[in-house]
């Protein structure tokens, strides 16, 4: 087992939901602990830097519109597996399609506007990290 780091976003869809406290809790009975945290109202510029992987995606205009149409609550994790971890407790990124219980499949309401994000892997998951976060901003003890 190897203890990570991973990058969450709550999106706006859950923020305006009142839901944080919801997915917080879900993060915590996992095991997952919040070592870094805090609450942004996001650039376009910010949003489309995020996303640039998706730049050249059909859905990406959507997709930066939609991550700056409210704040976002951004959250590092820490835990074993916590990538994987993060990802199982999301679900997949079409609510539809996501697994009963999972926080998508019981918050998001479309696969545009889908309640969180969830890096995929340790080299995004760094990449990600240091967008949001100074080193010295996140505390692991
Ligand atoms: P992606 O990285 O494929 O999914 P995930 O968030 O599960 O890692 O896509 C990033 C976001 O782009 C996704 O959360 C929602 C949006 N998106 C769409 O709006 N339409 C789509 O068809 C896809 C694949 C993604």
């Amino acid at each position: 087992m190897v203890v990570e780091r991973t990058l969450s976003i709550i999106k706006p869809d859950a923020v305006a939901k009142n839901v944080i406290g919801q997915i917080y809790a879900r993060f915590e009975a996992a095991g997952l602990k919040v070592v870094a945290a805090r609450m942004a109202h996001l650039s376009r510029v910010e949003a489309e830097n995020f996303y640039a992987i998706h730049r050249e995606r059909p859905f990406f205009k959507d997709l930066v519109e939609f991550m700056i149409s409210g704040p976002v609550m951004i959250q590092v994790l820490e835990g074993e597996n916590a990538i994987a971890k993060n990802r199982e407790l999301m679900g997949a990124t079409d609510p539809k399609k996501a697994e009963k219980g999972t926080i998508r499949a019981d918050f998001a309401e479309n696969i545009d506007a889908n309640a969180v994000h969830g890096s995929d892997a340790p080299e995004t998951a760094a990449v990600e990290i240091a967008c949001f976060f100074p080193s010295l901003e996140v505390y692991s003890r």
